[in-house]
């Protein structure tokens, strides 16, 4: 296949996740501010423009491309884009294709990913408790995002829960979700949360007040480890899925509890990926704020392949080394502005 981009640290660039829509049928606390207004029409890319993008990427060796939003399964045909960028599964350059996802339209579109070539998807999920679920997502509702995981499952596909460790919001639940992933099949990842976008995440579980409140929350997975290892005999795999989690098995279940820790143990010397927003601007780290505007070259020259692929290029040859995330209760601004859902995590 295809060599790789390699960034300035020599880390090759496999991974590309898409954020295909800006929009969400939920506004969970540390992702959204409650009150957002979506883009024009005429700002994000159209499925065709999204098409090409991916496209152009796996031209320079990009292997994984993970949908994300938003919702990305809110966005209008977005299975048209899915079936289309499945063809590049079936024709050898593309090892994986799939999606992360906050589960309410799961079980209506379960059976079409696996038809499409997907077979994995991230389903976000932090408590498995009705009422926090609804404090956390402003007004999510538990029930359909169960049966859309349920529904995954039996499509097929495998299923990795997203869990955002959060302090005196879903701390009591850590053993029921291990439990219950265990029980059900799925993976389970814990994940540190990052300072983006609005920090004052509103009042999720009841606890936490003020306006430090996603400072007051943060819970170094460190702690949540020896919590878990109080019920449960955790054994470090050597194993990746090509993202940021270090997972270890759980004897008393046979499942797989991961671990992803922006805040307490940086990864990013092995980062892998780059990010693309609906808008077409590529960010090449999370953690920063320089952006290429891939939708000004494009739509700028329609059709110049050359021109598209060299602005890639151009962009990944300046790749940050990582970033500076600190999140500290005497410190009110985020480390960086933009919302979580600009980037889809
Ligand atoms: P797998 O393919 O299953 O390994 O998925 P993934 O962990 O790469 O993707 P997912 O969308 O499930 O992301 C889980 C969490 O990891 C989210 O909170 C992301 O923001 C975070 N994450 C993923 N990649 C990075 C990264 O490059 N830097 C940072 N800081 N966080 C990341
Ligand atoms: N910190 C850590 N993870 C976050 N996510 C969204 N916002 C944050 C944040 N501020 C997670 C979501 C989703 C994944 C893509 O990113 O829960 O599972
Ligand atoms: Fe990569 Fe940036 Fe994430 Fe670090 S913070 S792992 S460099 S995207």
């Amino acid at each position: 296949g295809q060599p790789p981009l390699v960034d300035p640290f020599g880390r090759s660039i496999r991974y590309l996740r898409v954020s295909v829509t800006d929009r969400c049928d939920f506004r969970c606390v540390y992702c959204m501010a409650e009150e957002m207004t979506f883009l024009p029409k005429a700002e994000v890319l159209s499925l065709e423009e999204l098409e090409r993008l991916c496209g152009a990427f796996i031209q320079t060796g990009v292997r994984k491309l993970r949908l994300t939003g938003g919702e990305p399964l809110v966005r209008r045909g977005i299975m048209e884009l899915i079936r289309r960028l499945g063809r590049h599964l079936d024709s050898g350059s593309l090892d994986e294709l799939t999606l992360t996802t906050n589960g309410s339209q799961l079980a209506k579109y379960a059976a079409e990913l696996y038809a499409a070539g997907v077979r994995r998807v991230n389903v976000s999920l932090d408590t498995l408790d009705p009422d926090r679920f609804q404090a956390i997502t402003r007004w999510g509702k538990l029930a359909p995002v169960l049966d859309g995981i349920r529904a995954a499952k039996e499509a097929g596909l495998s299923v990795k829960i997203n869990c955002v460790a959060l302090r005196g919001v879903n701390d009591g639940e850590v053993h029921d979700l291990v439990a219950w992933c265990g029980r059900e099949g799925h993976d389970l990842t814990f994940i540190e949360v990052m300072p983006l976008g609005d920090m004052d995440s509103g009042d999720a579980g009841g606890a936490n007040q003020g306006d430090t409140v996603r400072a007051d929350q943060y819970w170094p997975l460190s702690m949540l480890r020896a919590e878990l290892a109080k019920r449960w005999t955790l054994t470090d795999l050597p194993i990746s899925t090509g993202g940021p989690a270090r997972y270890a098995r759980v004897a008393e279940t046979g499942g797989r509890v991961g671990f992803i820790t922006p805040m307490t143990h940086n990864f990013c010397e092995s980062c892998n990926r780059v990010r693309l927003t609906c808008t077409g601007m590529l960010y090449m780290c999370l953690g920063q704020d320089d952006a290429a505007d891939l939708r000004a070259v494009m739509r700028g020259a329609p059709g110049d392949d050359d021109a598209l692929l060299a602005a890639i290029k151009e962009a990944i040859a300046r790749k940050p080394k990582g970033h500076d995330f600190i999140i500290d209760r005497r410190q009110k601004a985020p480390a960086v502005a933009r919302h979580m859902s600009v980037t889809g995590g």
